[in-house]
């Protein structure tokens, strides 16, 4: 197929370039480089060995995008590119509303006055609030987003599902990640957050490179094995491949597919830190820190429906996760620059 993809230069969307390209699929992405940068697709470059079309295009940009999908004809869009910090959504709720739903808006808007009507969209575990069954499956309703940017993610599946059924032509897989962490093994691409990490994996990494002196752990009192919260972390490549595999549901013509891509397990936060200690054979000095305010005490899921529905499951387990987050972490101590 001939893919667009929004958002590529990204953690995810790079390591799924990868993906997609070894299945040979052609790709073109597009990105505004706000929180990223074209060195990652250098390196997809070095790692595939093939050439990655990259326009920088800001998805609102209606003109530039109309033109660009007007030139290619594109069968599906894989849609990544979003703001995705959530302390900074609640400082900056209209910046975040604008630039995902805005932004989504105008992307649907150009891909079918161009007849692309399919379309994947990374959607997140969020939308599940503190879920109502665990694990988590595909009919636990929806829950209380407590900051801005899970608002986007839940309104945009509704955007999607209400255009799905004005218009059952489109066809739209809405990907609910769990905890994506790791890297490809090849150390070249990875997680690369701006100033202090915000996520568990990216701040160990910096605790074990030296950048920063321990690892706050948010609350020993929640109602898990060890006090920690509990997290269902899935290997980048693996979500990765779940794109790939998504492309089934389009084929087949799916309307509206919802599928959760999580491995199944749940750890937490101790666990992890014992994880990438034990592998790598680093130490992660860490102390007990109050609850951070929104977290919930555990979250994972069933993924059974990809398994049976897309023939996708998760083959990286977590101590593949830890030593390819550190891989990259080390080979890359200052990330792309
Ligand atoms: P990322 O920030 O690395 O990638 C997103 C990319 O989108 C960036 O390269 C950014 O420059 C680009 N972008 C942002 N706004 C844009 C715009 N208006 N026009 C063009 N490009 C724009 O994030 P990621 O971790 O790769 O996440 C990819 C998607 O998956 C996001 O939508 C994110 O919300 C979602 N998601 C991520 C996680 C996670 O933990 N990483 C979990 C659930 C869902
Ligand atoms: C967070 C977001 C979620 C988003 C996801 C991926 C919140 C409340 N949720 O999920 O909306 O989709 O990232 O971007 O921010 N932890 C520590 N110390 C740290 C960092 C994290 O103890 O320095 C703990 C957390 O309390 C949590 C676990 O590690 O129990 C995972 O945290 P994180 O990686 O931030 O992911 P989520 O909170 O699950």
């Amino acid at each position: 197929m001939n893919i667009l993809i929004t958002g590529g230069a990204g953690y995810i969307g790079s390591h799924t370039i990868i993906e997609l390209q070894e299945a040979n699929h052609e790709v073109v992405v597009i990105d505004n480089l706000s929180n990223s940068s074209k060195k990652s697709l250098e390196r997809v470059e070095e790692i595939t060995g093939k050439k990655v079309p990259f326009f920088e295009i800001d998805i609102r940009d209606k003109e530039k995008l109309n033109e660009l999908c007007s030139k290619n004809k594109f069968d599906c869009c894989i849609h990544f590119a979003g703001l995705k910090a959530v302390g900074e959504s609640v400082a900056k709720p209209l910046e975040y509303y604008e630039n995902n739903i805005n932004g989504t808006l105008v992307l649907l808007d150009v891909l079918r006055n161009n007849n692309c009507k399919n379309i994947i969209f990374s959607s997140s575990a969020t939308v599940y609030g503190d879920p109502a069954i665990i694990p988590i499956t595909e009919k636990c309703p929806k829950g209380q987003c407590t900051n801005p940017y899970g608002q986007t993610k839940s309104m945009i599946e509704q955007i999607l599902i209400d255009l799905n059924k004005a218009d059952p032509q489109w066809n739209i897989v809405l990907l609910r990640y769990f905890n994506p962490i790791g890297a490809h093994k090849s150390g070249k691409i990875g997680d690369n957050p701006n100033g202090i990490p915000n996520n568990l994996m990216p701040y160990i990494t910096q605790v074990a490179v030296g950048k920063r002196p321990e690892l706050s752990v948010f609350g020993n009192d929640y109602n898990t094995h060890d006090g920690t919260g509990v997290r269902d972390y899935i290997h980048v490549v693996d979500l990765a491949q779940g794109h790939v595999k998504a492309l089934k549901a389009i084929n087949n013509k799916c309307g509206v597919a919802i599928y959760n891509l999580a491995t199944g397990h749940g750890y937490s936060v101790l666990d992890v830190v014992n994880a990438f200690e034990k592998v790598n054979n680093v130490k992660i000095p860490y102390s007990i820190k109050p609850r951070r305010a929104g977290d919930i005490a555990m979250c994972y899921a069933d993924a059974s429906k990809a398994k049976n529905e897309l023939g996708w499951e998760a083959k990286y387990d977590l101590e593949d996760m830890c030593r390819d987050s550190w891989n990259w972490q080390k080979l890359n101590p200052n990330g792309f620059n």
